[in-house]
């Protein structure tokens, strides 16, 4: 009866799901996703990693002891099964495994999840919920989306570099600065690479990072985490043009290449990719001007000198195809680091993404006059002494330069087409939850 010889090579689903394997003996290893069994037929799903196949198993072909085995196998076993492969159109994938022998590697406990959970109940168990379809599927879709985007930078001439998580100056200013004790003094979680960034474009021109960025934010939204992350880019010699061309290069590579790639991951999500395909560069560049205009046509109040809440972006965004730049934001609202030629409004971009989905990009030209950047920390209620080492870059070979940063999860909150951000990550960190 012993079929499953221990020199056998294990096979992954994914690389023998292909007509040239229909009829081969493989032996798999994975973990038991579905389990359906009948008097004289059973059924498992089983999970790799790499893909999914159904394995059929007939009591006519097994012992009675070992078909009894295979039928009360429960969900989230693990087990190795050997078989051959077989075309069978009415498979989820198009083939399925005969089962001629298997072996349990260890026995699940009762699952704890089961149909129509609730949300608080699957995040409080997230380490198993993890192994879910939906949560693998969009852990596939992030990690095709950076590989995008590293060749990109790549083929671009950007150098990754790693700056620091713990600071001692804020970025994005106090409200959503996490403060940790340091030794007996105060330091902060980054909320941002920026400014190291800024100090690395003198020696390497270009740079780019994918750090994680940490926002205290209190309120509870759709589209905010606590802990989320952020790609960072930098570039000496390079307007608010210049840059706003880069992210539009960028997003293409990191969506096509998803589109490309993980077409089965976005169609069960519900993105087609052809949709992502069609989505090309340059996008649409409107001032903020204009796009006060447009949201207040739409129905939704705002008044010059506010910035875009969830509804306006909303309104901008809910009926395009492709993502939208809006520029020029009154400079009073924005970051002290950025550059104002008018001496009203700022050199600077948000990109939206389509849909009603809103922001995923924040990015601008930075200021070069040490005389305006004092003037804005000091607007800011800034102790200048802490940003002595950031005005340097502005006393020694200062340079135009611009840069942004993409959040990560609000890409894959758009091409993933999700409602809440927190799907779009293994382990959300939100105000009421940092475990598991
Ligand atoms: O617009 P932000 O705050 O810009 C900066 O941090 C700049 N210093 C970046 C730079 O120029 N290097 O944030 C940039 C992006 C946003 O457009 C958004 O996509 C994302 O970071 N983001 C968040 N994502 C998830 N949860 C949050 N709480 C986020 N806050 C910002």
């Amino acid at each position: 009866m012993k079929k499953i010889e221990s020199g056998t090579k294990f096979s992954s689903i994914d690389e023998i799901i292909k007509p040239k394997f229909a009829g081969k003996k493989v032996k798999l290893r994975g973990w038991v996703h579905r389990q359906r069994s009948g008097k004289k037929i059973a059924f498992i799903v089983l999970r790799d990693g790499t893909d999914t196949l159904q394995c059929t198993a007939k009591k006519s072909e097994l012992s009675e002891e070992k078909y009894e085995e295979f039928c009360n196998i429960k969900y989230e076993s693990s087990i190795i099964v050997f078989g051959t492969l077989q075309k069978d159109d009415r498979a989820p994938n198009g083939y399925e495994l005969h089962v001629e022998d298997f072996e349990l590697i260890h026995l699940a406990d009762t699952f704890p999840i089961t149909k129509d959970q609730s949300d608080a109940f699957l995040l409080d168990i997230r380490h198993l919920w993890i192994r879910s379809q939906k949560l693998t599927q969009t852990s596939r879709v992030k990690a095709k989306l950076m590989e995008g985007a590293r060749n990109f930078f790549k083929k671009e001439g950007y150098l990754e570099v790693w700056p620091p998580i713990i600071t001692g100056s804020s970025c994005e200013g106090g409200s959503t600065l996490f403060q940790l004790d340091y030794f007996g003094k105060p330091a902060f979680l980054s909320q941002s690479a920026q400014l190291y960034l800024e100090t690395l474009i003198f020696a390497h021109k270009k740079v780019f990072a994918l750090t994680p960025s940490f926002r205290a934010e209190k309120s509870r939204t759709t589209r905010h985490l606590a802990e989320y992350w952020h790609l960072e880019a930098e570039a000496a010699f390079l307007d608010l043009n210049g840059i706003m061309d880069f992210e539009d290069g960028l997003v293409t590579a990191m969506i096509h290449k998803v589109a490309r790639d993980e077409k089965k991951s976005l169609i069960a999500l519900g993105r087609n990719p052809k949709d992502l395909l069609a989505i090309k560069a340059p996008f649409e560049r409107i001032k903020y001007d204009e796009a006060v205009d447009i949201i207040n046509s739409k129905g939704v109040k705002i008044e010059w000198g506010e910035d875009f809440g969830t509804g306006h972006e909303r309104a901008l965004t809910k009926d395009l195809k492709s993502p939208i730049h809006v520029t020029h934001f009154p400079r009073e609202i924005k970051a002290f680091y950025m550059k104002t030629i008018d001496g009203k409004t700022a050199e600077c971009n948000d990109l939206l993404a389509p849909e009603g989905f809103g922001e995923i990009i924040g990015s601008s030209q930075r200021e070069e006059d040490i005389k305006i950047i004092t003037e804005n920390l000091l607007r800011d209620g800034s102790d200048i002494a802490d940003y002595e080492w950031y005005l340097d870059l502005r006393r020694f070979g200062s340079v135009q330069h611009s840069g942004f940063g993409l959040g990560i999860e609000r890409v894959m909150r758009w091409i993933c087409n999700l409602e809440h951000i927190r799907d779009t990550i293994a382990y959300p960190r939100v105000m009421n939850r940092n475990t598991p």
